[in-house]
């Protein structure tokens, strides 16, 4: 009775409905190994609730959200016999067709769990990948989900939930396949695995060419980073007037999108959304979204936008900042490149909202905004301006007349305030930030 869930298929179409059942286990008191990062700083309640607003985004009704408190994890099942007993009276009586555990649960305790529940049990990791796979938006994404996912099925072989549809009014999941099966499964899987690894290669390259393409007209990189649902794709709404979903959905973004825009200076930026983070990212989904998120990495601002309303914005911005660390953004470069934007101000009260004004005026590097009012935007844009624009230096720089791309390039990227042309050469005076100085010698080499 083994299926080999197809990604491929899920990815296009998924089921928008179940019911489900939330559980968030934690150890009472004593120290949370599980939990890392600015995991740590997280109450179980706000953990809860962050488990319940990522099981919603995928479309799955919420039945019972449950505390989970333990002595002990229990190595077959990670729950106590009572508590599982508990849970399985309300899968029974509410017509549950998944529990969600928002703990890492190894293959066998997920098996001996859905045994033990008569229904599907998803993970965490597994719950993350279902999101990723939903909410990827280009190829590239798609892929790069469908690989991860894949991995983490081969790791386990067991159903994903999404062949609920098919199960939903029979048996529910009884027992595993036979040791053929899986062996005929984990082939067909690693076959998968390469085909997808071979089809990620060529489009991860096309990808690589239309960043060179870029970097030919190459104006600064802005990056928008945050916690999921922290308002990225509002704010680049804001800033674009673009209409790209801003859907009251965790993840709504997952590949970055970029547009052009223009400062009040006149100076032409790329502004670059990209995926939504959240607390204990699995690792192996950061690796996979590593050439995703390399946009982050070459940015030379980094916008992170907090949900400051958020009780949780603490703990939440520790874990951006885990995440980038781990992206390879080390503290130096989140100190010279991160602005700080306090989003959803309208949001607070006015005596907040002007304790945080006050704390801004002294710190330029946080700005609080509201993208959903504009309040704050004009600034942002203006400090923008400021960052790229401080340390402009007037070089002199003499071009071949005839090299009509490098001296497109300064008059593009800079402000030429002389010049004089004498035997085919053009010698300039030109006024160049130090990132477009660096990006005019690495393609046409210092003069
Ligand atoms: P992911 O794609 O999941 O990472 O989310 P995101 O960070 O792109 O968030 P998004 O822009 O989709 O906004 C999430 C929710 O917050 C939406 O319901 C927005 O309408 C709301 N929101 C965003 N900015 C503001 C704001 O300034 N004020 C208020 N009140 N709501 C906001």
């Amino acid at each position: 009775m083994s299926e080999v869930h197809d990604p491929a298929a899920t990815a296009a179409h998924r089921p928008a409905s179940g019911r489900a059942i939330v559980v968030h286990p934690f150890l009472r008191g004593g120290p949370r190994g599980d939990e890392v990062g600015g995991a740590a700083l997280r109450l179980p309640a706000a953990r809860l609730a962050e488990a319940v607003g990522l099981t919603a985004a995928i479309s799955l009704d919420v039945v019972h959200a449950i505390e989970a408190p333990l002595d002990k994890i229990r190595p077959a099942t990670w729950l106590g016999t009572g508590k599982v007993e508990e849970l399985r009276h309300l899968v029974d009586i509410d017509q549950i067709d998944v529990v969600v555990m928002n703990c890492a649960l190894s293959p066998v305790q997920q098996r001996n769990l859905e045994r033990d529940l008569k229904t599907k049990v998803i993970d965490r990791t597994g719950l993350i990948l279902e999101i990723f796979g939903e909410r990827a938006a280009t190829r590239e994404g798609r892929l790069q989900v469908e690989l991860a996912h894949l991995s983490y099925q081969k790791s386990r072989l067991v159903r994903s939930w999404t062949h609920l549809e098919r199960q939903r009014g029979g048996v529910g999941f009884l027992g595993g396949p036979g040791e053929t099966q899986i062996e005929a499964d984990r082939r067909i899987l690693s076959e998968k695995i390469t085909r997808l690894k071979r089809e990620l290669e060529t489009v991860t390259r096309t990808r690589e060419l239309h960043r060179r393409n870029r970097r030919k007209v190459p104006h600064p990189i802005v990056a928008l980073v945050g916690y999921t649902n922290a308002g990225k794709s509002s704010l680049f709404n804001r800033l674009t007037r673009a209409e790209v979903l801003a859907a009251d959905l965790l993840f709504a973004t997952l590949d970055p999108t970029m547009r052009g825009i223009k400062l009040p200076s006149g100076r032409q930026i790329i502004l670059s959304d990209t995926v939504g983070f959240v607390s204990d990212l699995p690792t192996h989904l950061v690796a996979a979204f590593r050439a995703t998120l390399e946009e982050v990495l070459e940015a030379d601002v980094i916008l992170h936008v907090r949900d400051i309303a958020h009780p949780e914005s603490e703990a939440q911005k520790a874990d951006v900042l885990a995440v980038l660390s781990d992206l390879g953004v080390d503290e130096q470069a989140q100190d010279e490149r991160m602005i700080e934007v306090l989003n959803k101000v309208d949001l607070l009260e006015e005596e907040e909202r002007q304790r945080l004004a006050n704390q801004a005026a002294r710190i330029p590097a946080v700005l609080p905004v509201s993208a959903l009012t504009g309040d704050g935007v004009e600034r942002l844009l203006a400090v923008l301006d400021e960052k790229l624009g401080t340390q402009r230096e007037f070089v002199e720089i003499t071009v071949d007349l005839a090299d009509g791309a490098a001296l497109a390039f300064l008059y593009a990227h800079g402000e030429v305030v002389a010049r004089k042309d004498e035997e085919g050469r053009a010698h300039l005076t030109v006024g160049l930030d130090p990132a477009d100085k660096g990006r005019f010698d690495k393609r046409f080499g210092p003069d």
